[in-house]
């Protein structure tokens, strides 16, 4: 089988494609022909070394956790056959032609969803459904401020803060993203590049004594703004530092009455079944067209460091897939 790995970390070009055994099915897991493998930022902090999740060891290493594909081999128990269409989240090393799926992270692809779009929406839909739905529920009404809104977590909170009654202000980097967070139902877009008082601008569109809630998965970038923004009571919601980390705050100054909470979506209080029942309603967003997959760009294996380099450059849009 062809694996992408890296034997140092460093910039794209450490990637590589080589070959590996193809996996035995274990026990109450699959063997999938991977279809369709999804890029997310994380894998280039993986890439870099700068992040120390349950996915990370020395190297040489693995890279992906979502995507989706047919299950080639069934182990004893498994909860699918070979043939079955399936799609995962959170199994190292799916930037590959085949990689080994355990039951607890399997979900069923249903009939009329491609690979790319099961690969292209479970994780960051599942993730955007956990933000909106059970970590921070948007109320029908509420201001909304969501930043990266054309990019792959925020414009998937966009569709779902939206879905929820919410009205979302969107923030996208530059002009060409808007059309996309628009797209996802964002009440108002704003383009940060044209934007003088950003902090100003989402003021006077939420009204009243500021935003509700704040979405904000580019850490350091914004969080200054995020939180003056909101209400006294309003939520401000980190999930990601695709700007760098928030270095250390000092409560003295941050503003009266603003709760600041960090949501770690699939957090570790989550079951197997509640994943499964979360990942199905997800899927069949997606197969209801409820939920949008915008797939911007893919790439074979052997391109994944193109693939990283588009990722970093704050270019794109949607979600990137890796095709094997
Ligand atoms: N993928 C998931 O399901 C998931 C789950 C939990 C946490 N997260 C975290 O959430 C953050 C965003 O992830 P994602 O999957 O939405 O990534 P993505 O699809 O690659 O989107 C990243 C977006 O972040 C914004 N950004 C701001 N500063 C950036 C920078 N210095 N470099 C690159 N992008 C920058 C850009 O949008 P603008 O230019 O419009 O700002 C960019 O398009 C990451 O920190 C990630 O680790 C993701």
């Amino acid at each position: 089988m062809r694996f992408v790995t890296a034997w140092r970390h460093g910039s794209p070009d450490v990637l590589c494609v080589e070959e590996r055994p193809v996996p035995e099915p274990e026990p109450g897991g699959v063997v999938v022909e991977v279809k369709a493998a999804g890029l997310n930022l994380m894998d280039t902090y993986v890439r870099r070394g700068m992040h120390a999740g349950p996915w990370v060891g020395d190297p040489p290493l693995s890279f992906g956790v979502d995507g989706a594909g047919v299950v080639a081999a069934a182990g004893e128990g498994a909860i699918a056959k070979p043939g079955d269409r399936v799609a995962w989240v959170g199994v190292a090393g799916s930037y590959a032609d085949t990689v080994a799926v355990p039951n607890d992270v399997l979900v069923p692809v249903p009939e009329g969803v491609s690979f790319e779009a099961a690969a292209g929406g479970l994780m960051q839909g599942m993730t955007a459904q956990y933000l909106t739905y059970v970590g921070v529920p948007v109320p029908e009404g509420a201001a909304v401020v969501v930043h990266s809104a054309g990019s792959g977590v925020g414009r998937m909170v966009t569709q779902l803060a939206a879905r929820r009654g919410g009205r979302v202000i969107a923030t996208v980097s530059r002009a060409h993203k808007a059309a996309a967070a628009r797209q996802a139902g964002a009440w108002q877009v704003l383009v940060r590049d044209e934007t003088g008082d950003l902090g100003a601008a989402i003021r006077e569109l939420a009204g009243g004594s500021g935003a509700d809630i704040a979405f904000d998965g580019t850490g350091k970038t914004l969080f200054d703004v995020s939180v003056s923004v909101l209400r006294v009571g309003g939520i401000f919601v980190t999930y990601g530092y695709a700007g760098g980390e928030i270095p250390p705050i000092s409560l003295l100054h941050q503003p009266h009455g603003v709760h600041l909470v960090r949501i770690r979506p699939n957090g570790p209080e989550q079951t197997a079944a509640q994943w499964r029942e979360r990942a199905g309603q997800v899927m069949g967003w997606i197969k209801d067209g409820s939920l949008d997959v915008l797939i911007d760009r893919t790439y074979p294996l052997e391109d994944a460091a193109s693939a990283h380099r588009d990722l970093e450059s704050q270019d794109t849009v949607g979600k990137l897939l890796l095709i094997p």
